[in-house]
């Protein structure tokens, strides 16, 4: 289950109706998927060929294609960051700027975990969404926004676009962001 925490004053949400109500408040789609549909193996499997991607996305491919003919999802991934991703480092700290896309940016997480920071209302700022397997989120396109791992440093998400260029990242120069 998603939690949400307000950087700016530290509240924390909680409770899936009380996380849905924020990030639908704020624009942000927020669904959930049945974790338990994906064999543990899978779940906890941070090097996977392309053969058990491919297993992840038959597991899930009744959700896949409902949110893709619901919301125009023309391809899809997945993929998986661990401290045997070659480069881990790098990648994240490329992740860790505040960036926007032109199209939005959904992430199914099957196993481990992730957070997304997003811009919120100007009166709230900016907010940590932090999640774990079978929680499915769309940051909208053009908000502020970057994706982190968490202390595990582990997730395996299957990513949903409607074109592949649609998901360049465009930086941006936000004074009102404060990191720590
Ligand atoms: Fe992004």
């Amino acid at each position: 289950m998603a939690e949400i925490v307000i950087r700016n004053t530290n509240e924390r949400i909680t409770g899936d109706d009380n996380v849905r109500d924020f990030l639908n408040s704020q624009n942000v789609l927020y669904e959930k998927w049945d974790a338990s549909k994906l064999p543990i193996e899978l779940q906890t499997n941070f090097q996977l060929n392309d053969e058990q991607k491919s297993e992840i996305l038959s597991v899930y491919d009744e959700e896949i294609r409902d949110l893709a003919a619901r919301r125009g999802y023309q391809i899809w991934d997945v993929i998986t960051l661990s401290d045997s991703t070659p480069n881990l480092e790098d990648l994240l700290n490329k992740f860790e700027e505040v960036h926007t896309h032109t199209e939005d940016e959904i992430r199914a997480i099957v196993g481990g975990k992730g957070i997304f920071v997003i811009k919120g209302s100007d009166d709230l700022g900016y907010f940590n969404v932090e999640l774990e397997a079978g929680d499915v989120i769309s940051v909208p396109e053009n908000t502020n926004h970057f994706f982190t791992l968490m202390d595990n440093r582990k997730i395996i998400a299957v990513r949903l676009f409607i074109e592949k260029n649609g998901w360049v990242a465009y930086p941006v120069q936000d004074p009102s962001f404060q990191k720590a």
